[in-house]
């Protein structure tokens, strides 16, 4: 299996996308680095560990502490989360006995990539880009180690979920986003303009609730938290689930469609700051950078979620 470390904020959808990667065995999770995003840096440890109870993760795969905000400037948290109370859409999850690691995220990551060699790891980035950069800044033979950044942010094609050019994930460190796409690491790119398809019907919802065992319930639940606030905004029985695409794309790249492109994020702009900039047709001149995904098939990503989901936790 491949060697994955993920790198989250949960929150509801980074919460169905490690519940998805530890259901995969087509990865080898090796850790969970944990930064500041969706909620604040002790709720969203907090939570990693409660979800690791849940799903009963080897004790041996640590969930570790990172950075509790952005490199430049701060961000302000919405007055109404996303998430909901506590991140996780209310479900409240048992507390854990389980710590988090000694080591700060940055620090691991890099004794972790080390030890796995050349091209050895998948990161999977799921939130605020603050850790990623702030290693590669300051251990940048970490690139070698990297065979691939996958991660959720951006919206090049879309528009944005907190500004109108701004994904949330960018938009909360735009410079550390910046410094990742200019880092010279294997990148692909699964942004707003693909996770707004990645949806999850009522339908998905009702069958993990249904299915009752603890995970699927729980995860049930999470979306059922996100579906209720998508249908008022948006009249649709659904809802994204961003994050879990992120895995997918790493398990299933087949899945989606990708175009390659070099990229940057604004961090200057009226408007724009945070906004993901993707040139493909060449405009700038400048090489290919990352891969974009422009496309999803919505219902074999839906299929594939629920099913491992319910395979791997149902009752
Ligand atoms: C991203 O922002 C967060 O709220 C989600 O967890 C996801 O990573 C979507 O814009
Ligand atoms: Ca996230």
């Amino acid at each position: 299996a491949q060697p994955v470390v993920i790198d989250c904020d949960p929150g509801i959808d980074d919460a169905v996308a490690l519940l998805l990667a530890f259901a995969s065995p087509e990865l080898d999770v090796t850790g969970i680095t944990t930064v500041a995003g969706n909620v604040g840096i002790g709720q969203v440890v907090d939570n990693a560990l409660r979800l690791c109870d849940l799903i009963g993760v080897d004790a041996e795969v640590p969930v570790v502490r990172g950075h509790a905000g952005p490199i430049a400037r701060a961000v302000r948290i919405p007055d109404e989360p996303v998430h909901g109370e506590g991140g996780l859409g209310g479900v409240h999850l048992p507390p854990s006995a389980r710590t988090p690691h000694p080591s700060h995220a940055v620090a691991w990551l890099a004794a972790q990539l080390r030890d796995r060699g050349p091209a050895g790891t998948t990161v999977i980035a799921t939130a605020p880009l603050t850790n990623i950069a702030a290693l590669l800044h300051a251990h940048p033979e970490a690139t070698s180690s990297i065979k691939e950044i996958v991660l959720m942010g951006g919206a090049a094609f879309a528009p944005g979920n907190v500004t109108p050019s701004a994904e949330f994930n960018f938009f909360a460190d735009p410079e550390a986003a910046r410094f990742v796409t200019e880092a010279g690491v294997p990148l692909r790119i699964v942004g707003l303009d693909v996770t707004r398809k990645a949806l999850t019907t009522r339908a998905d919802i009702d069958e993990l609730l249904a299915d009752g065992a603890p995970a699927t319930a729980a995860a049930g639940r999470m979306l059922d938290h996100l579906a209720t606030r998508y249908e008022q905004r948006h009249g649709v029985a659904a809802c994204a689930v961003h994050d879990a695409l992120a895995v997918a794309a790493t398990v299933r790249p087949d899945l989606i469609e990708w175009t390659d492109a070099w990229v940057t994020v604004e961090c200057g702009g009226e408007f724009s700051r945070g906004k993901l900039i993707a040139d493909v047709h060449g405009r700038t001149g400048l090489p290919h950078n990352a891969k974009v995904a422009t496309g999803v098939d919505t219902d074999a990503f839906r299929a594939f979620l629920v099913s491992r989901l319910l395979r791997h936790y149902g009752a």
